[in-house]
């Protein structure tokens, strides 16, 4: 009888109420954020303020990893959906449903994985570190958010930015390698490129950072595994890109699926409410991964659904995304398990990244937008960050191929153009990848063919690679080697140059493969302009200029390998660490490795101690112009806690004519570049010798207390 009767009231409220007073204070745009989120929650139902923190799917799902029953109905006072598709009239009368038929009108928001690019797919995040060139990824990223609020997206999980070490993970794909000034720089450079100056502007989407935090540190490199991490590394290595989008103006974060040391990332009420919102001041949006507080109970923290959606939501994890366990939020409050504190909190958030991205004055995406994908100046975009993210690994004086040659083309990769565009291709189409036979055929000079059997050619160009799923999420690998790499052994008898080209997600072992070939082009995943990048780094009409952002191991077992590691305790076997009496202890090529068709020489570093500016002169001594990404690298050698051999600091790319020196500075912020983190997350600076090194040079100076107190 009372059930009856409370649907029957609600049934009256929706029809009489339908529509929001446009008076009520919410609905004024001229007035502040907080005035009209305070207004509009206080006017919420308990019911209401729960399927507001609730993120469900609608539509087709294309992630094999998070299967569920397609949805076509749905309760418009949801929060947000996870929009799978790029069909703005549907979405347009989702959001009418939500906006003009239901009783506070609150705005849907359509959130998906724009991961790199919506159509115009270009390089995994990768091989966009291995560019060095953060002004590249920021366009992309523009590009990324054109064509997604176009296509009436808001909201795009990314970036990643766990720092990863482990190349068996599939999903070091997705972050920027294994830095933390990388990850933190490609991160800043991403959140601007999504979300723009304004967020109320058309083109911009709000940006995720994910995933908070230390899930690169899966355990042997499988997905979704338990991490063990100490105070200082969390604090070290994997807060510090997080933060760095904070500071960078970011509206949302995502929590991982890992376990930290015992307390899941999605409950860690220190990491998320201590550290994040109150050290940090974030006050945007968190969500949860797609079912992580279901997943709870797989993780032994709790059976009961109830209480971990109270632990989830305590901690401060903003929205539920899939779990469906916030939409018993009214239960979990009847049983005294949460607050209307704790509800009150997280709804505000999610009000507060509603009216920042101005949906309650502009909830629709326009629909006459015609030809808003692929765009001239989006293709070209993509095509120099493929240019730039590729590395050159090995050229023994074979690239480029300049002289008119027969050339013999092979390789799982040729045809392959899934392989190309790689995993989390958002709307990515095969169909709009210049593959790289079409590349190759545009770029071949009139004086040059492809032949057709191997014993004709002059050079065999040999293009291998992982297929699309074998990185990504739950793409994890017991080893490092290529696939296919035996195919290698097939063009070795002909006895003729061999350009071996790779595709993958991950970096490879190329202990084995590198003494048969005499060059390797390393493309990775790069996206829907791959053939003609490829070609014209094969033919001389670009210069190879990417650098590593992850060390490639020569086997799996040298794993973890980076290039920051500390000091041993026994000096002497090359500074780093015992001997592997099997191999060589070094890894095959480190972080930073790439090699151009040109020269360039690094002079005269100096460190002027009045302002703490480092400079460093670079010629380009070979024929042709190049670019060089200069990486700046800090040692502590005597800290109280002792520091990594060396650390990236800085990074700069300039291009050069042949011929051509400029001077590079870095000025050197004793509290940026000289300090450390302890496990409590204090930094601390010591004076004493700190070593600068740059292309080969070094350069030493003492800090005095005066230098920064
Ligand atoms: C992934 C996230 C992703 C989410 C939504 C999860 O399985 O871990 O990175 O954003 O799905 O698709």
């Amino acid at each position: 009888m009372m059930r009856i009767s409370y649907s029957l009231f609600v049934i009256l409220l929706f029809s009489f109420c339908a529509q929001a007073d446009s008076s009520y204070p919410y609905k004024q745009a001229s007035l502040p954020v907080e005035k009209r989120v305070d207004d509009l929650l206080s006017r919420m139902t308990l019911e209401e303020k729960a399927l507001q923190i609730s993120q469900l799917m609608i539509g087709p799902n294309d992630n094999p990893n998070n299967t569920v029953t397609k949805k076509t109905s749905f309760n418009p006072r949801i929060g947000s959906f996870i929009y799978f598709q790029a069909d703005v009239e549907k979405r347009n009368e989702y959001q009418r449903i939500a906006v003009e038929e239901t009783r506070l009108g609150i705005p849907l928001l359509f959130a998906y994985d724009v991961i790199h690019g919506f159509r115009t797919v270009y390089p995994i995040s990768l091989a966009q570190a291995c560019s060095f060139n953060t002004n590249l990824v920021y366009q992309a990223a523009r590009v990324a958010a054109k064509e997604a609020s176009s296509s009436g997206l808001n909201w795009t999980f990314s970036p990643m930015i766990d720092v990863a070490r482990d190349p068996r993970w599939g999903r070091v794909s997705e972050g920027y390698g294994e830095d933390s000034l990388l990850n933190s720089s490609f991160c800043v450079a991403t959140v601007r490129g999504y979300q723009g100056s304004d967020l109320t502007e058309p083109d911009t989407i709000a940006a995720c950072l994910k995933h908070f935090v230390g899930y690169g540190e899966s355990m042997a490199g499988l997905d979704y595994a338990y991490t063990d991490i100490s105070d200082r590394a969390m604090w070290e290595t994997y807060l510090p890109p997080f933060k760095s989008g904070v500071d960078a103006g970011v509206a949302t974060l995502m929590t991982s699926f890992n376990d930290i040391n015992g307390i899941p990332a999605v409950c860690h009420s220190f990491l998320i409410k201590d550290v994040l919102k109150n050290k940090w001041g974030f006050d945007g949006a968190v969500v949860s991964d797609w079912g992580a507080i279901r997943q709870l109970k797989n993780q032994g923290y709790s059976a009961d659904p109830l209480q971990c959606g109270a632990a989830s939501l305590k901690a401060g994890n903003d929205i539920d995304m899939e779990s469906k366990i916030y939409t018993k939020i009214p239960q979990m409050v009847d049983q005294g398990l949460i607050n209307i504190q704790d509800v009150d909190e997280a709804v505000r958030n999610v009000l507060r990244l509603k009216f920042r991205l101005g949906m309650f004055e502009t909830p629709y995406t326009k629909t006459n937008l015609r030809n808003r994908y692929l765009k001239k100046e989006y293709r070209e975009v993509a095509q120099q960050l493929a240019v730039e993210s590729a590395v050159l690994l090995k050229n023994e004086s074979i690239l480029p191929i300049e002289k008119p040659s027969k050339i013999y083309l092979a390789g799982n990769l040729l045809d392959d153009r899934e392989a190309l565009l790689g995993s989390w291709l958002a709307h990515g189409n095969t169909n709009d990848v210049v593959g790289i036979r079409e590349g190759i055929d545009r770029f071949l000079s009139r004086k040059s063919r492809v032949v057709s059997q191997p014993k004709d050619a002059d050079i065999i160009i040999l293009c291998l690679g992982e297929t699309k799923k074998m990185s990504g999420e739950n793409g994890s690998r017991s080893t490092l080697q290529l696939h296919n790499a035996n195919q290698i052994d097939k063009y070795t008898q002909y006895d003729k140059p061999i350009v071996l080209v790779v595709g993958s997600g991950r970096p490879i072992s190329y202990q084995t493969i590198e003494p048969k070939v005499d060059a390797i082009l390393h493309i990775w995943q790069p996206g829907v302009e791959a053939g003609n990048a490829l070609a014209k780094l094969i033919f001389g009409l670009e210069n190879p200029s990417g650098k590593l952002a992850m060390t490639f191991p020569r086997t799996v077992g040298q794993i973890p390998v980076f290039y920051n590691k500390h000091q041993s305790a026994r000096v002497g076997n090359k500074n780093w660490s015992g001997l592997y009496q099997d191999i060589e202890s070094t890894p095959m090529y480190w972080f930073g490795h790439g090699l151009s068709y040109t020269t360039f020489k690094y002079d005269n570093l100096q460190i002027d101690m009045n302002s703490l500016k480092a400079s460093v002169s670079i010629t380009n001594t070979g024929n042709r112009k190049g670019k060089e990404s200069l990486l700046w690298y800090i040692s502590d050698p005597e800290a109280k806690i002792t520091q990594p051999l060396k650390k990236l600091k800085n990074f700069e790319k300039v291009s050069l004519e042949s011929g051509e020196t400029k001077t590079v500075t870095f000025t050197i912020s004793p509290m940026e570049h000289l300090s450390y983190i302890d496990s409590k997350g204090s930094i601390l600076i010591e004076p004493g010798r700190f070593v600068v090194e740059i292309g080969g040079l070094k350069e030493s100076f003492i800090l005095d207390e005066k230098d920064y107190l």
